[in-house]
């Protein structure tokens, strides 16, 4: 039976310490502000965006919500950014991902101030993260550093294996895992054999977006499981990529969904609003 690893857990030992980083700042005059974009109804956008705000409140941070109407214009958006660039409140800049299909998301992402920018999407950040000298990290693949951390989970030598190649998680991943000398794969959709990789993981990533995609005969005994994926089954209950029941069996170490990756995807997010005004 694997042990759990608790994303609740790791996340307020982190928030606490976050919420005490704010009101140093607060006590020096300086106030600490997210504002948050949202464009359109996509009801998932929408709870990740409420989390967001509330985790916010939590720990002190202003945030400032723009929840603009799906018809929004590309150039409408770029204006917004613009205004939040130059705006003082404003320390760290999110769109939630993803956007109506007539905006140019990598256009969004450019637009926006790199000191700002608390996903670390911008090619600046991308571009640092790959030298391993960087101000932002991404939110996901940092939370997950953190958990193997808390947990003394050793990276150094150990072969990881991340199926999935987003821009959000996949490759930022891999790079974090590299800069801790991990010996580093990325599988994906065109990946021949798949089962024979992931089989070979010490630490498997799962970052597929498919409701119980990693079954038990794809994972080496032992191994740690960090399981990215946010689904509904069939019963429409939250679940994420890795057939858990099956899988903790096997594993030594597991993320549960919900209570796994996602909070401490917001917890990262609040981290880099705070070093946005700290550097
Ligand atoms: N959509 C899904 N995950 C994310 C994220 O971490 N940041 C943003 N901006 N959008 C997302």
């Amino acid at each position: 039976m694997a042990e759990i690893i608790s994303g609740k857990a790791v996340s307020a030992a982190k928030r606490e310490e976050i919420k005490n980083r704010v009101a140093e700042l607060n006590s020096k005059g300086k106030q600490v502000g997210l504002a948050v974009i949202i464009v359109g109804n996509n009801s998932a956008s929408r709870v990740y965006v409420n989390n967001k705000k509330k985790a916010c409140e939590e720990v002190g941070i202003n945030s400032y919500e723009y929840a603009l109407p799906e018809e929004t214009t590309q150039e409408e958006l770029l204006e917004l950014i613009k205004d939040l660039n130059t705006n003082d409140e404003v320390n760290g800049i999110l769109c939630q991902l993803p956007l109506p299909s007539h905006i140019d998301e990598q256009a969004v992402i450019n637009a926006i101030d790199h000191k700002k920018d608390v996903d670390a999407f911008h090619p600046f950040n991308v571009g640092h993260i790959m030298i391993g000298d960087y101000t932002f990290l991404p939110c996901t693949p940092a939370g997950i550093m953190e958990m193997l951390k808390y947990y003394n989970i050793s990276v150094s030598g150990k072969k990881c294996v991340v199926i999935g190649r987003s821009n959000i998680v996949g490759k930022p991943m891999a790079m974090l895992l590299l800069k801790e000398n991990g010996t580093v794969e990325i599988c994906h959709s065109r990946t021949e054999n798949l089962k024979e990789e992931t089989l070979t993981a010490d630490i498997l990533v799962a970052a597929v977006g498919k409701a119980d995609f990693v079954t038990a005969d794809m994972v080496k005994d032992g191994a740690v499981v960090i399981d990215v994926g946010m689904n509904r089954n069939k019963e429409g209950k939250l679940c994420g990529d890795v057939c858990y029941e099956e899988v903790e069996k096997k594993a030594s170490f597991i993320t549960p969904v919900p209570g796994g990756v996602g909070p401490m995807t917001i917890t990262m997010l609040l981290e880099n609003t705070v070093r946005a005004v700290e550097i």
